[in-house]
């Protein structure tokens, strides 16, 4: 297998021709038509048999799963057709195969890069091969974990588990931050009203992040310490802010009288610090193979998700990632949605120089998606040199950013429709609310009007409007891809994310740098402590001691 930079391969030229040639390919009122919005449809995945019994009203898509519409965008069958070439030449399916059999793809760490594996219901990988690690089968190993995390919270929820004779746990409060919080808090949210939607039994779930004393102090003055399990995440076992919370945590437990080894349980690798400690009512582990944040679908999201909801939900979260993740083997880029996500995005980021994207997703419970995609592709893809350390010559990861429709048409869309930059924007819709509470008012429903503004959107951002009066004007041209469902349940969010982690794999692979190391974001961290542990009242950065000065620290 070849690692090339993107400006050498054969395809980097082909589209820059095409580019040149073609001009105005997001001049949609030329390009875009309905009939293109009903071809352009790519299911994430592969409906499960049981997803295929669900009724579904649904046209154009499979039941029971998502689909990924790309009319909006700026490209034509010769583009494709290119962006297909790109793909073959950069063996985008071959490297994918690889990193699921366990090849080192964190060069720069050295490591594997497992996350798929997680999802394995036979503890292979996706191409049926199993994954030895010095002579340990690590499929094996996540499924072990899986399996005791999964009785673990069936016992607490079935209140077996006690944090004192005669007392339940009613509540969990996660301790993390970046993968170790977004990813859990985004699906967590995700699922809240879905299980009001299905009457389960939902336990509250809460997430304590930041380093801020507001943030820690806010949750645990709010939840009911003598029912509450923390269950503490740390893959390194040293985060600052992690650690800082859990002692502040602790801390609290102890002066309401009660023991903080029956309220906190533990989630790390094996190698680090935190791990075989009896301090904490249970651990489990994962290992440096599963990136902070590719982490939800092990203990990190697992535990929180399983005692919260049970662990049925979040084995079939885990079901339907898996689904994506079979759907990406496929080579034909029309028909893998992960994949052709992926090229756009390059198409849109190195041939039209594009420097943002935007998710919008209309659901409510995809508020925090956002949040966890930002740091999903920008710590992944946010990188100045290739694989190999070297210097390469142009642009890669795009500034991620979003909100939930419609509130963020209130917000920043004016910018989307008429400020000076073209940002791309990927729209995610439901047929179905997740709680099926819902009222008529003025002739439609909450729902409906939700979607026509969805739809409205779309099209206003494609083929804007000309008005003699500039500031009336909409120039359209805003390209946007929509990923759409009938409803979003365990199992379809599990598809979503793996759509997007798969993306920015592909995406990674594309531009030949390493998504699964994040350097960047070292140096901040050692300045940090410089001024934590300065002696003689400075830090030896004289910069550094008057920022420090200005803020009393
Ligand atoms: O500082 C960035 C980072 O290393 C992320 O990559 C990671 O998700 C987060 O910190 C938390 O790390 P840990 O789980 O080791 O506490």
């Amino acid at each position: 297998m070849k690692y090339i930079d993107l400006d050498k391969t054969k395809g980097f030229e082909t589209l820059w021709t095409l580019r040149d040639e073609k001009g105005d390919l997001n001049d949609f009122k030329v390009h875009l038509s309905g009939e293109l919005v009903k071809q352009r449809n790519v299911p994430l995945a592969e409906p499960s048999a049981e997803a295929e019994g669900i009724a579904s009203s649904m046209r154009g898509s499979p039941p029971g799963g998502l689909v990924y519409n790309w009319a909006a965008r700026a490209l034509d069958d010769d583009v494709v057709n290119a962006l297909q070439a790109l793909s073959d030449e950069q063996e985008l399916i071959a490297k994918y195969r690889a990193l699921l059999e366990g090849e080192v793809m964190n060069t720069g760490e050295g490591r594997k890069v497992l996350h798929h594996l997680l999802r394995s219901t036979d503890g292979k990988a996706h191409t049926g091969k199993a994954v030895i690690h010095e002579g340990r089968d690590l499929g094996d190993f996540y499924r072990k974990e899986l399996e005791r995390f999964s009785a673990f919270a069936e016992k607490v929820r079935a209140g077996e588990i006690v944090p004192a004779p005669g007392k339940r746990y009613t509540a969990f409060a996660q301790i993390g931050i970046g993968g170790s919080d977004l990813g859990p808090r985004a699906l967590s949210i995700a699922l809240e009203n879905w299980a009001a939607g299905e009457g389960r039994k939902a336990l509250r779930a809460e997430f304590i992040s930041n380093v801020d004393p507001d943030d820690a102090s806010r949750i645990t003055s709010s939840l009911p310490l003598d029912e509450t399990l923390f269950v503490l995440v740390s893959k390194s076992g040293t985060t600052q802010e992690t650690l800082t919370n859990e002692l502040f945590v602790k801390d609290k437990l102890k002066k309401a009288g009660l023991d903080p080894a029956k309220h906190m349980a533990a989630v790390t690798s094996e190698t680090s610090p935190l791990a075989h400690n009896p301090v904490y009512l249970d651990s489990f582990y994962f290992d440096d193979f599963i990136g902070g944040r590719y982490s939800s679908s092990s203990a990190v999201g697992g535990v929180i998700l399983s005692l919260a909801y049970g662990s049925d939900v979040f084995r079939d979260f885990l079901a339907g990632a898996a689904a994506a993740d079979k759907a990406a083997l496929e080579t034909d880029i029309r028909k893998n949605a992960s994949l052709l996500d992926a090229l756009i995005g390059v198409w849109e980021r190195n041939f039209f120089l594009y420097p943002y994207t935007a998710i919008l997703p209309y659901s409510q419970a995809l508020a925090r998606f956002p949040a966890h995609l930002q740091q999903l592709d920008m710590e992944s893809n946010g990188k100045r040199v290739n694989r190999d350390g070297e210097p390469i010559r142009y642009p890669t990861g795009p500034v991620v950013f979003g909100e939930p429709g419609t509130n963020g048409q209130h917000s920043f869309y004016q910018l989307l429709h008429q400020g000076t930059d073209i940002v791309p924007l990927q729209f995610i819709g439901f047929r179905q609310s997740q709680r099926k509470d819902d009222a008529v008012i003025d002739g439609s429903t909450s729902q409906a009007k939700l979607k026509a503004n969805l739809a409205a959107q779309i099209t206003a951002f494609a083929n804007g409007k000309s008005d003699a009066v500039g500031s009336k004007d909409f120039p359209g041209g805003r390209p946007s891809s929509l990923i759409y469902g009938d409803r979003l349940t365990p199992r379809t969010l599990g598809a979503l994310l793996a759509h997007y982690e798969n993306k920015v794999m592909f995406q990674g692979f594309i531009w030949n740098v390493n998504s699964f190391d994040q350097e960047g974001v070292q140096l901040g961290k050692v300045l940090a402590k410089k001024v934590l542990t300065k002696t003689g009242g400075t830090s030896g950065d004289p910069v550094l001691d008057a920022y420090s000065g200005l803020l009393g620290v």
